[in-house]
């Protein structure tokens, strides 16, 4: 099989917080077309790949995305048309190579990744496989992930004093994945309910879910504890379980953690999450420390690692060899994956075994700015991971993803849904 573009390029347009993003299209020698979306983040990784942005303060408060538009329209189109690839990993290697720096900061990682998406599926095309099928890697087995719908949003995502950025629920007992979204849809309605009863607002956050003028997370969690029996449904690993990502490196300034008023030293805070994981049916937690203070993660992984997932985000930016240092160091017990954290498909494929190899979980991750795009859900049930977070079951560029995976489950009834064994 081979790949020929006849025309890659790139415009501006806006994303779901109202910022410039790119829409990426490619077209192969035959006419047939394919595009992608360019998400983007707010609460980021210091080593994340680089967003190119304009910094031309007459247009969107410098965050336009002109310079890389330019980049896709310019150098990266001049260097993959008209040429025949066989793999993925060969667009990815010459889009990299066309950068030359290790943090993809000359063409700017919103360009690279928009075409590097935009080939993936340039390549499942001419494979005659849907996307998700396109990128089932070599020695894992596909499956529907578990939602983790974000219904609280605090932290840099929401204008409220709650300091933990997000609290998900997680069908993990679910029988299936359809079942699974009815929970998250039924479980947000209701929480809705409990809100507008206590006169607390239901406005929302960046990733739709509601942002509450609550400041204790504890308060956030029983509240959502009642509002899933309150649904109908069992609370805990056997039901609906809920996950926290803290994005703690959003509170931690000169080595305290300020949490709800008060500052914490890393011991502190990880006894904070030891109660909260005595007393609620937390199952995985992410961030939990700062992305600087690796010896309060190995201190959080010795202490919980056995009872909860423990997510690297920040830390870990998606790139294999952090994950791949990072085990060897005892950090965490998983990753997430977003693929614009590491700016191409290949690589983050690469950082999924990464996870796989070790033993590490992995759950596939939206940015809390995003598009109509939905190729998280396609890379969710092909890298067999079985998990998946992207906002809560409501606004477009969230059930986007929701909605495709429910598209995919539809097509292929065979496919199992769920954690995968090793992490139950
Ligand atoms: P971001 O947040 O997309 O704003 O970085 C998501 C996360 O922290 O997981
Ligand atoms: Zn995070």
């Amino acid at each position: 099989m081979a790949v020929r573009f006849s025309s890659i390029s790139a415009i501006e347009v806006l994303d779901s917080r109202g910022r410039p993003t790119l829409s990426v299209w490619a077209a192969l020698s035959d006419g047939r077309q394919v595009r992608s979306g360019v998400p983007s983040g707010a609460s980021t990784g210091s080593r994340e790949a680089v967003e190119l942005r304009d910094h031309d303060d007459a247009r969107y408060a410098g965050q336009g995305v002109r310079q890389a538009v330019e980049n896709v329209n310019g150098p990266i189109a001049d260097a993959l048309i008209g040429r025949s690839f066989s793999s993925l990993d060969d667009v990815d290697q010459v889009l990299r190579d066309l950068d030359g720096t290790t943090d993809k900061s000359r063409l700017g990682a919103n360009a690279i990744v928009g075409v590097s998406m935009a080939a993936a599926r340039a390549f499942a095309l001419e494979s005659g496989q849907p996307l998700w099928r396109y990128l089932i890697p070599a020695e894992a087995l596909p499956r529907l992930p578990v939602p983790h719908f974000n219904v609280v949003n605090g932290g840099v995502h929401a204008l409220n004093n709650l300091d933990f950025q997000e609290f998900m629920i997680a069908p993990v007992g679910a029988p299936s994945l359809p079942e699974a979204i009815r929970a998250g849809a039924e479980i947000y309605r209701t929480l809705r309910s409990t809100l507008a009863d206590r006169r607390m607002s239901t406005g929302l956050g960046d990733e739709g879910g509601f942002a509450p003028e609550i400041d204790s997370p504890e308060e956030v969690l029983t509240l959502l504890t009642a509002a899933i029996s309150d649904a109908g449904y069992v609370a805990g690993r056997d039901g609906v379980a809920i996950a926290l990502d803290p994005a703690a490196s959003e509170f931690h300034r000169d080595g305290r953690y300020r949490v709800g008023g008060e500052s914490l030293s890393s011991q502190e805070l990880i006894e904070r999450y030891a109660r909260i994981v005595d007393e609620f049916p937390v199952w995985s937690l992410e961030d939990g420390m700062g992305e600087h203070d690796a010896a309060g993660w190995q201190q959080l992984t010795a202490a919980l690692g056995d009872r909860v997932q423990l997510v690297g985000d920040d830390n870990f930016v998606t790139n294999p060899a952090v994950i791949a240092a990072a085990v060897r160091s005892g950090i965490g017990n998983a990753a997430l994956i977003k693929v614009n954290q590491i700016g191409t498909v290949s690589e983050t494929l690469e950082a999924l075994s990464v996870c796989r190899r070790a033993g590490y979980g992995a759950m596939i991750s939206h940015r809390s700015g995003e598009t109509d795009d939905s190729f998280i859900a396609d890379l969710a049930v092909g890298s067999g991971c079985g998990q998946i977070k992207s906002g809560a079951p409501a606004r477009g560029e969230r059930v986007a993803k929701y909605n495709r995976l429910l598209e995919i489950t539809a097509s292929a009834p065979e496919l199992s849904f769920g954690l995968p064994p090793a992490t139950h």
